[in-house]
């Protein structure tokens, strides 16, 4: 792969609506929210932003986009300002977040927990969301443990420290401190792909980045019934 990592080719493809579901399924998750235009909302690890895009369309709210990658943010800046939404962007860490103590009511991070140390990002969102805040997240998860290589595969292929299963979402959620916790499994499996997934591609890029779509497909397909994701909802009381 010369050097090249999967968010590499997501962010060359400009893939919008890099996760599980896609924008439909982001849309359900926040029906049961309470959001009004004076809600100050983070999506975190935005990537191009379809839905970053979207709560602000949709809420009017306070939004910010929090992204690593410089071409993510690069193509989410461009959609921002071509539909001419009043949304802020930043470019830093979810283990490391630029914003201040108990600034948000809402942190929305799909699909990007699972490529980071998840304890450390888990307390830097608990720290940034206000008293009676929520994580709205949707995760990769193991439907059961794997044997040591077919972790492993999984693990090098995606660049993950760890895979969790539901069980271990729910501990490290309990043990950074958030509450009301519940984990969802969803209809719509990782191999059926995503309904309204958007392309937005780069210039250039380089041909071997094929060769990782490819390699999605085929873990996608081999581990169909054991590589699954979840949605995550709980509170900072
Ligand atoms: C699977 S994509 C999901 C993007 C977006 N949330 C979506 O659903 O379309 C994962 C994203 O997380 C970003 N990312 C990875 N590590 C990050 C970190 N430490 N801080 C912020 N973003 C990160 C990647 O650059 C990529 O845009």
């Amino acid at each position: 792969m010369g050097g090249l990592t999967y968010i590499d080719f997501l962010a060359k493809f400009g893939v919008g609506g890099a996760h599980p579901g896609g924008i439909p399924l982001t849309k359900n998750m926040l029906t049961g929210e309470n959001i009004t235009k004076n809600t100050a909302i983070l999506d975190a690890g935005c990537g191009t932003g379809q839905t970053t895009a979207y709560l602000s369309q949709q809420y009017n709210a306070n939004v910010y986009g929090l992204e690593l990658n410089p071409i993510m943010l690069e193509k989410a800046k461009t959609r921002f300002e071509t539909l001419q939404l009043p949304i802020q962007l930043f470019q830093g860490s979810i283990e490391d977040i630029p914003f201040e103590d108990q600034t948000f009511d809402i942190i929305l991070s799909e699909s990007v927990l699972a490529f980071v140390n998840k304890p450390t990002a888990l307390r830097e969102f608990y720290r940034v969301l206000k008293s009676g805040g929520r994580l709205i997240a949707n995760e990769m998860t193991i439907n059961t443990k794997l044997s040591p290589l077919e972790e492993a595969e999984i693990k090098k292929f995606y660049g993950l420290d760890s895979l969790l299963l539901e069980e271990d979402w729910k501990r490290i959620l309990e043990t950074t401190g958030f509450q009301n916790i519940e984990l969802q499994s969803q209809p719509q499996t990782m191999s059926q792909g995503n309904p309204a997934q958007e392309f937005n591609f780069s210039k250039n890029f380089e041909p071997e980045l094929f060769d990782i779509l490819n390699q999605h497909g085929n873990i996608v397909i081999k581990y169909h019934d054991i590589l699954s994701y979840r949605t995550i909802f709980c509170t900072k009381l």
